[in-house]
């Protein structure tokens, strides 16, 4: 299994659950595993009855296994102040009103909040060499994937901001104004610094993202989720993601044979529903079905967890950086 594994999926599935018993099956197995969640509404924090917050702390009765919460929010919000102070350092103050009043509008539009969150993720996948797994509970989706075409973008345009500042230097240099303080300008150059530092994060990104991660969808068997599931194979094929697997989520159990009431009829027609819409995800996707998790009485916390990490037929050993 490669380092970085996500667990993608519609709101409600079981991304969170699935990614908690997962990591907990890692850690369980001895690598040293990060569990990162992103939902504010249902996240690690409840399935371990433990806050967690924005940098990894250890999980409380689990050895190996550490959880950290992304705020999607949060995270706009110091995007934005980061953004600012860059700014700030760079352009006269009288421009920064102006600036700020751009930046802001810009992090109300739809795209800012996966834009944030994505540039989290590359942050704690660069600073994760301590750990052998780290196991995220949302997959990137089009939205983020998009960004992965960033870099060429950015090199152009670092390309041609770099040959403006050279002829405009040249010039100062021509009308004989002291050497030195141009050719700071060139190098040391603040917009152009940070440009390079953008394209080679996104760079970093697709590659580790094509390379070093493993992608599961889960799902539930109503035909909504199905749909959605499809859609989400296409979108990451489309980015040369290859999905893993796919775990069934939330399949209800059946009744015992000898139960005969009006709930363990609904029961059986409910299962024989499943059951095809089952067989028809084995039948339709390529991905294998990795999972069958049923749905249990109660929140999936606890030895519950410990009981869902059992029903993963997904890998936990690691594989050699070099391995495909
Ligand atoms: N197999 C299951 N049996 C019972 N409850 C489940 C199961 N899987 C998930 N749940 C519950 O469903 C809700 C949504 O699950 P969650 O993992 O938070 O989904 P997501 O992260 O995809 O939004 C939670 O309350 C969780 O405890
Ligand atoms: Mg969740």
């Amino acid at each position: 299994m490669k380092k970085f594994v996500f667990f993608g999926g519609k709101g409600g599935v079981g991304k969170t659950t699935v990614s908690s018993a997962y990591g907990l099956k890692s850690a369980n197995a001895g690598l040293k595993t990060l569990v990162v969640s992103t939902d504010p509404a249902h996240s690690t924090s409840d399935v371990f009855d433990q806050q967690f917050g924005d940098e990894p702390a250890p999980v409380d009765g689990h050895d190996n296994l550490w959880a950290m919460e992304i705020d999607p929010e949060q995270e706009v919000e110091n995007h934005l102040i980061e953004i600012k102070r860059a700014m700030g350092d760079q352009v006269s103050p009288g421009m920064v009103n102006a600036i700020d009043r751009q930046i802001e509008m810009s992090h109300q539009t739809p795209g800012a909040h996966e834009s944030a969150l994505f540039d989290r993720f590359v942050d704690v996948m660069q600073n994760s060499e301590e750990y052998d797994r780290v196991v995220f509970d949302t997959s990137p989706t089009g939205g983020t994937l998009r960004l992965l075409s960033l870099p060429e973008f950015l090199e152009g345009w670092i390309e041609r901001l770099l040959h403006k500042r050279k002829r405009s230097i040249d010039l100062y240099e021509k009308a004989a104004i002291g050497g030195r303080e141009p050719r700071r300008m060139a190098e040391g150059d603040p917009i152009i610094a940070r440009l390079q530092e953008r394209k080679e994060m996104f760079e970093f990104a697709g590659e580790v993202l094509r390379t070093e991660s493993a992608y599961f969808l889960v799902l539930n068997p109503d035909e909504l989720s199905i749909r959605e599931t499809g859609r989400a194979v296409e979108e990451l094929t489309e980015y040369d993601l290859a999905v893993s697997g796919l775990v069934i989520n939330k399949v209800t159990p059946e009744p015992d044979e000898d139960e005969s009431g009006r709930g363990a009829k609904y029961l059986r027609d409910r299962c024989r529903t499943e059951r095809e819409r089952i067989e028809h995800i084995r039948d339709s996707f390529e991905e294998p079905v990795v999972a069958v998790i049923e749905s249990r009485v109660e929140e999936v916390k606890g030895s519950l967890l410990a009981d869902v990490a059992k029903d993963l037929d997904v890998t936990v050993e690691a594989t050699p950086k070099s391995a495909g």
